[in-house]
């Protein structure tokens, strides 16, 4: 459904009061949505729950920071990230995301969840050219090295500052 919608260049801003909250199941299924998601999506309740997240995909985004996102949270950590996403008429939206594992009674995860803010415009601009030279690093390198290739250059912005990611998406 997603991909055959036309990105635009029309932008979303969040108000300073705007949450936006999901949860998913373990493979990323939606099974809750706040209204402010509903709202920034586009989409109903009804289309939203038991899809994929990747409904809100915007193709701006690199894959190696969705693939950043999924080995921490998998590995039960809080990630924490600038993401750029879709509406269902193609404008596009940017959040400040944090995403967490829930987990059941036996220490297992049982699911994820995940609440935005609205980004700081400055940090955007830097977070925008480096999701920019990553994409283009990942195009170029294709589909099988599409991931190593844009992890490297984060990591050659982040290397030089002696910090890991968490720390240095929290200096900017
Ligand atoms: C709790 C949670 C929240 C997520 N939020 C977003 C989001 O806001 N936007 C997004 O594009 N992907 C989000 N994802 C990641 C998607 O599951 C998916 O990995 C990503 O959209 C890339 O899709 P693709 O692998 O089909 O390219 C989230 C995942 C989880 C578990």
């Amino acid at each position: 459904m997603k991909n055959k919608i036309t990105p635009t260049n029309k932008e979303r801003i969040m108000r300073e009061q705007d949450f936006i909250v999901s949860k998913t199941d373990p493979s990323g299924r939606l099974t809750y949505c706040n209204q402010i998601f509903i709202e920034f999506s586009g989409y109903s309740e009804a289309e939203l729950l038991g899809q994929q997240h990747n409904i809100v995909r915007h193709p701006d985004m690199p894959r190696s920071v969705f693939a950043l996102l999924w080995e921490t949270i998998k590995s039960g950590n809080e990630f924490l990230g600038y993401v750029k996403n879709m509406h269902k008429d193609g404008s596009f939206y940017w959040v400040f995301a944090t995403v967490t594992p829930s987990y059941g009674e036996q220490n297992n995860i049982i699911g994820f969840f995940s609440v935005r803010r609205k980004p700081d415009p400055q940090k955007l601009q830097i977070i925008d050219a480096l999701y920019h030279d990553m994409l283009m690093a990942e195009k170029q390198a294709g589909s099988r090295h599409a991931i190593a290739a844009g992890r490297q250059v984060l990591d050659n912005v982040i290397q030089p500052t002696g910090k890991d990611y968490r720390e240095y998406i929290l200096s900017l």
